[in-house]
């Protein structure tokens, strides 16, 4: 309704500055008749052939002032539509910099440049996301890439001990199996990315799933000797199977990884009235202040130090997938104490 009301303001606009211009001109003209009548009475203005007010002379005098006043308010009104057809042009250029200043008289020119400052301000943000997006997938993809053509350049050599071509190998396939993580990784998130809603939801068994995850990550938990306490009553929900399965994968594959050595994982799963929560608890390094606002970012990692243990994009699929399961993700965390992640979902029943 507002909006529709705010068209029709800004729609309207050149009808306002007619009727300003209009009604300059006949209240110009108006006066100056009256001040010339008055002169005319008083003597001071020779009386017209017929001994009359000379009205067409008061009548050329105010139309010629009249105009003279119209032009110079009419300047002032129109210089704010100047103004935005420079910004347009600017914008149109590639400039999302621009910003007009919205202090004016008429209500419909504030809105015009409200909406003006808001699509430059919206503009730059996509901007913005989108160089660093393509900044950070050929820099993600370099890395591993040309860690791959190096050793294999290395395995080349024919005087090579076995132990190296061995370790050479090894990394060869781990750089390799990051660069199929990171690919997935986009890949699933530039398919939820234009998507309203998830498609194939089917009754699965949320526990089963959950436990698979964690199966699934065994070398990594076995290899810090970290203990799990699960809570996993068996629920069933229906959803996308295939794509839940990266929200309990990688929010348990943080847990682990942001664990230290002998550390503990708490996974609970509790339905209420209508909704399901899954939370995924560890009591490893924790999140300071300045790096939460920015955990579900794409390619955001907050701990260099294991930076190249992951590619940023865990979390940000996480969040795509359970907005669009209509549901949310709530973090809470302390640096040094820990972090729990909690999913709520909506369970239809
Ligand atoms: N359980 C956790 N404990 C501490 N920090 C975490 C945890 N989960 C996520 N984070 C922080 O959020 C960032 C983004 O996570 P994610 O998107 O999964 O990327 P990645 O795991 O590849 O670094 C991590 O780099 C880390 O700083
Ligand atoms: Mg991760």
């Amino acid at each position: 309704m507002k909006r529709k009301d705010s068209f029709r303001r800004t729609s309207l606009v050149w009808l306002y500055f007619a009727l300003v211009a209009v009604l300059i001109l006949v209240i110009v003209t108006l006066l100056l008749s009256a001040v010339l009548f008055l002169l005319f009475r008083r003597g001071e203005i020779p009386p017209g052939p017929a001994g009359m007010f000379p009205i067409e002379f008061a009548v050329i005098l105010g139309a010629i002032l009249g105009t003279v006043v119209t032009i110079l308010i009419v300047k002032q009104i129109f210089q704010p539509i100047g103004r935005l057809s420079k910004g347009l042009r600017r914008v149109s250029a590639g400039d999302f910099s621009v910003r007009l200043n919205e202090k004016s008289m008429f209500a419909a020119i504030r809105e015009m440049y409200g909406d003006f400052n808001a699509m430059a301000a919206e503009l730059a943000g996509v901007e913005t996301l989108r160089s660093d997006f393509v900044s950070n997938v050929s820099h993600e993809f370099k890395t591993p890439l040309a860690a791959i053509e190096g050793y294999a350049a290395l395995l080349q050599n024919k005087g090579l001990s076995s132990e190296r071509a061995e370790d050479y190998l090894q990394k060869i396939v781990s750089n390799a199996r990051k660069l199929s993580v990171l690919t997935g990784n986009i890949l699933n998130l530039s398919k939820l990315e234009n998507r309203q809603s998830l498609p194939d939801a089917r009754p699965f068994d949320l526990s089963e799933q959950i436990r698979k995850a964690i199966l699934m990550l065994e070398s990594e938990w076995e290899a810090k000797n970290i203990t799990f306490d699960l809570s996993l009553p068996d629920v069933r929900y229906c959803g996308n199977e295939g794509i839940l399965f990266h929200v309990w994968y990688n929010l348990i594959a943080n847990a682990v990884k942001f664990s230290g050595q002998n550390g503990a994982v708490r996974i609970e799963l509790r339905t209420a009235p209508g909704k399901v929560c899954v939370t995924v608890e560890d009591h490893g390094c924790g999140i300071d202040e300045k790096t939460l606002p920015h955990i579900f970012e794409k390619f955001y990692q907050g701990d260099a130090s294991r930076s190249a243990e992951g590619n940023g994009l865990g979390l940000a699929l996480v969040k795509r997938v359970v907005t669009l399961c209509g549901g949310e993700v709530l973090v809470c965390s302390e640096a040094g104490k820990g972090s729990a992640f909690t999913v709520t979902l909506p369970s239809g029943t």
